[in-house]
């Protein structure tokens, strides 16, 4: 403990994002007064590129099921404090017009720039002060305060919010801040990995499929108990689309994934059936009238001369069916933080208070949005959870 500088706020949050400007607006409501730190020139950069420029801004379904973290529990005081319907709401005395793409995912009918709008109209009439060009260096704790060093000058506050962020696309600025000052007071991290990232092939599946490169298809996808229903896009570099985007949550590096290409069919079933009433047929042309053609050749290719269907045996149409059904896929890494929409991990849930996200250890400082080891599926569930951790924490900082 060093001497205390002037204290000059009540809440220090750092980080203008989703999170920071949703804490602030609320903790400004309460009377608190607020200087909300960017390092950025403005706010909310990463609203205004989400959702192809749309924002994802909350999903109908958002649910504690629907976020990983070493305790899956902990998340759940936040989002039923804050949920979405509360967000709709405000959403909605803004007059922002917005709609349902699918799966429950709204979207703003126009700009995501209405969104971050919305944000600092809120924290201008909650009086929050907001420094842009304004990075953080560090925080020291003082007698009864933290002190921040931003610029040339050390700023106090008797609370602070690090709402930072992860480190997905660091081109926009995304940094391990958050992860270096939970090290200065000693919390535990649950070690950061891209999540919502592109999947990678090795060299050979790489030559197998590279003539399928902008090909997609509805798939059922399974990574260990994970399994989800979307679609699937070929990449020049492995695989993307939505069902690619969430498992590479759950997926870790060495395992493999398996892929139902047909999951509305059970191949097997389909085949034999042909075999009775087509026996002239072809394997590749039948399958070839429920998904492109190109992917059933390259998915057949372990069998180059196939018999006309009648003369093929149960075996191999029990092989034939789970090279469609059951394909699995060993990819060898992700694109990386730098495609990444989240990072999985993060501030050990542990060393926080689910209630109020304040760090049990250090009464004062918090930790919100994705700095923390929550991570929402794909669909406007990530902003969700800046919200909702947002919120609470601004009713107590
Ligand atoms: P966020 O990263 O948004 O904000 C952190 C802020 O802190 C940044 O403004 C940063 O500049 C600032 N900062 C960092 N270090 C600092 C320092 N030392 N001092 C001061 N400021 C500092 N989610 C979703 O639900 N729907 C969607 O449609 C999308 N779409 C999407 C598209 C793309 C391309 C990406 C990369 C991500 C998404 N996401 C998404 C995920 C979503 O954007 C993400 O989960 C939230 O923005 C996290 O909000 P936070 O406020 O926690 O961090």
């Amino acid at each position: 403990m060093s001497s205390a500088p002037k204290q000059e706020f009540d809440v220090i949050i750092i980080g203008a994002g989703a999170a920071g400007m949703m804490c602030a607006l609320e903790a400004g409501k309460r009377g608190r007064q607020v200087l909300l730190l960017e390092k950025a020139k403005k706010t909310g950069q990463k609203i205004l590129i989400s959702g192809g420029g749309r924002c994802n801004f909350t999903n109908i379904f958002a649910r504690p099921e629907s976020f990983l973290s070493n305790n899956p529990h902990f998340c759940k005081s936040a989002l039923t404090r804050y949920t979405q319907t509360d967000f709709i709401s405000l959403v909605e005395k803004q007059g922002i017009a917005y709609h349902e793409k699918k799966l429950g995912q709204l979207f703003c009918d126009g700009s995501a720039a209405a969104i971050v709008d919305l944000l600092e109209a809120e924290c201008a009439e909650a009086n929050v002060s907001i420094w842009r060009d304004a990075g953080a260096k560090a925080i020291r704790q003082c007698d009864d305060c933290f002190a921040v060093s931003v610029n040339d000058r050390s700023i106090s506050a008797s609370s602070v919010v690090i709402a930072t962020g992860g480190l997905s696309i660091p081109k926009l600025g995304a940094n391990d801040f958050a992860y270096r000052i939970a090290k200065t007071f000693g919390l535990q991290l649950v070690t950061p990995k891209p999540g919502l990232v592109p999947l990678t092939f090795d060299p050979k599946d790489k030559m197998r499929f590279s003539e399928l490169t902008g090909i997609s298809a509805d798939v059922m996808i399974h990574c260990r108990k994970t399994s989800f229903r979307e679609n699937l896009l070929f990449t020049h570099r492995g695989l993307s689309g939505p069902a690619i985007l969430q498992i590479s949550s759950f997926w870790q590096t060495g395992e493999p994934i398996y892929i139902d290409f047909l999951p509305d069919v059970n191949c097997e079933t389909l085949l034999k059936d042909k075999r009775r009433d087509q026996p002239k047929s072809n394997v590749a042309k039948i399958l070839g009238e429920h998904l492109a053609s190109r992917l059933v050749v390259k998915l057949l290719a372990e069998f180059p001369s196939l018999p006309e269907l009648g003369n093929c045996s149960d075996k191999l149409i029990q092989k034939l069916a789970a090279a469609i059904n059951r394909v699995k896929l060993l990819p060898n890494g992700t694109e990386g933080f730098a495609k990444a929409e989240v990072t999985v991990g993060g501030v050990s849930t542990d060393e926080l208070n689910s209630k109020t996200m304040e760090i049990k250890s250090v009464p004062g400082l918090y930790f919100i949005g994705e700095a923390v080891d929550v991570t929402g599926f794909l669909g406007g569930y990530n902003f969700q959870w800046a919200w909702s951790s947002g919120y609470v924490a601004g009713q107590y900082a």
